[in-house]
């Protein structure tokens, strides 16, 4: 049986598309292999959001090429955003590569495959679905993931993708170019994923899409949310589609989404928020910078108060919700001034998460125009001094949490000798929950005692009565049935087979 291995780069967006990779090839007769080396077949899947990531990709391929000297039956495969942007130019750039795989383009990777073994000179698939679009299920072909022998069921938390490619044009990204432009899946198969997945036991459901809140049904089943305005040109169906899965998944236990935008945070959006408690008090609102002339020159199309207004009546309505941003730094033409803007809005809006990037100049880009200004060392000085305000604002919010009950998820074995359990809040914070080592917790929500805050996240202990209710973990393991797929990627939690459904 040919054996195949699967690195991943980049976003959830990408860990999901590695996962519908690992299906097609386990279909199609491949086995894993954990050792790339040992692989008959090896996939990159590639992230191009900064050069970083490219470069990091570039070297791998230059290792692996160089193994395949003297291993030439290896085949090598490029896959993700970096394929889809560089196309045919990487058969030139690199030597070695096989098969450049568009993320439209999955489902024909085992097809692609076949030819290369019948002596296929290297090929380029790089072709966006745009008449048919296919999306990502975790359905077997009963659609009943329940009955799927391979789903992990003790797997407690899933992403579900409601749309891809952007429509957006901010300046900086290249994520329109690699991804293409938006596609949305129609909203009655994400509620059959998202009711398949819970019935198999998942309890927390991400849905998944680049600007996830401007979603639009396909198929105009979803009727007008509460609180939207039709003649806003911001206004989505997002908070629609949230409604009528907490309304026909009431199994559902926490539903989140990632990323959205803040433009489409209308007044349905905050409403749905108030409204249904399946919603986690939590939201990752990406802002890039907190200076208007910035905000402009990157192409966000909104202001700075915009900004602050929309999320503070978020947190107007719920005031314990938390929220975390990405923040790019050294921005071309970003001055002092400007970053001290976005420095006083990250302690304005109190965030509780940020991711913090400095800018990269992307092919294909409108900021490209732009001269890169910001000496490297200035970028990496604004950096550190944001993640400084970023750290005092988190352990501050942890530090209040001391003391107090919280309700956690808990999603997995801890890794340190004296925590049991990791899991989080539905504020997004790490709890780690320690003397709980005989009882089996995975996949339930527990009460916990918050005993400390360490730097990042919090330790706890099981309430009483949280103790009194849990299982004890059975003296040895059962023995399987079926080898549960084993874990892949680091931070990974998905752990259910996918197949493209829809489309053609
Ligand atoms: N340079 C630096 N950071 C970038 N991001 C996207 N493009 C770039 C770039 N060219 C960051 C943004 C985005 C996150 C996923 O990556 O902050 O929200």
């Amino acid at each position: 049986m040919p054996r195949y291995a699967i690195t991943t780069f980049g976003c959830q967006m990408n860990v999901h598309d590695s996962e519908r990779m690992h299906e097609v090839l386990r279909r199609a007769g491949y086995t894993e292999s954990e050792d790339p080396k040992a692989a008959d077949v090896v996939v990159l899947n590639t992230c191009s959001v900064r050069e970083k990531a490219e470069q990091k990709l570039l070297s791998e391929v230059g290792r692996l090429a160089k193994w395949k000297q003297t291993h030439p039956e290896m085949v090598l495969v490029v896959a993700g955003c970096v394929a889809q942007q560089e196309g045919e130019r990487l058969l030139t750039r690199s030597q070695g590569i096989d098969l450049v795989l568009g993320p439209d383009n999955i489902p024909e990777l085992p097809r692609l495959l076949d030819d290369i073994g019948l002596g296929a000179p290297p090929l380029v698939r790089t072709v966006f679905d745009l008449e048919a679009p296919r999306f990502l299920t975790a359905l077997s072909d009963e659609g009943d993931v329940a009955r799927n022998p391979t789903v992990d069921a003790r797997a407690p938390t899933a992403f579900v993708t409601t749309m891809k490619g952007c429509n957006e044009r901010c300046s900086f990204c290249i994520v329109p170019y690699t991804r293409g432009p938006e596609r949305y899946r129609p909203s009655a198969e994400i509620i059959a994923e998202i009711a398949g997945l819970v019935a198999a036991g998942v309890r927390e459901v991400t849905l998944l899409g680049q600007t996830v809140n401007s979603y639009r049904d396909p198929s105009s089943e979803l009727s007008r949310a509460p609180g939207a305005s039709p003649d806003d040109p911001d206004e989505s169906e997002f908070a629609a589609l949230l409604r009528r899965i907490a309304a026909e998944v009431p199994g559902l236990v926490r539903l989140r989404y990632t990323s959205p935008h803040p433009r489409h945070l209308t007044p349905s959006l905050i409403e749905a928020h108030t409204d249904l408690p399946v919603l986690a008090r939590h939201v990752h609102m990406p802002v890039q910078s907190g200076a208007d002339r910035i905000l402009k020159r990157m192409i966000r199309r909104y202001t700075r108060a915009e900004y602050v207004a929309r999320v503070g009546s978020l947190v107007a309505r719920l005031p314990d919700l938390s929220l975390s941003t990405d923040i790019i730094v050294g921005f071309p033409g970003e001055t002092e001034e400007d970053f001290a803007a976005t420095l006083s809005l990250v302690r304005e809006v109190g965030f509780r998460g940020l991711f913090g990037f400095k800018y990269s100049q992307r092919p294909y880009t409108p900021a490209r125009k732009l001269a890169d200004d910001v000496p490297e060392a200035e970028k990496s000085e604004r950096l550190a001094r944001l993640f400084e305000v970023s750290e005092e604002l988190l352990g501050a919010h942890l530090q209040r949490l001391a003391g107090s009950r919280q309700r956690v998820l808990v999603e997995g074995a801890g890794k340190e000798g004296t925590n049991a359990w990791t899991g989080r809040t539905e504020r997004n914070e790490i709890v780690h929950v320690a003397g709980a080592e005989r009882l089996d917790l995975r996949g339930s929500i527990v009460e916990v005692v918050i005993t400390r805050a360490n730097k990042h996240s919090l330790q706890a202990e099981l309430s009483d009565e949280a103790r009194a209710a849990a299982k004890p973990l059975p003296a040895a393991p059962p023995a399987a049935p079926v080898e549960a797929p084993k874990p892949r990627a680091a931070g990974e939690r998905r752990s259910l087979p996918i197949v493209a459904a829809g489309g053609g």
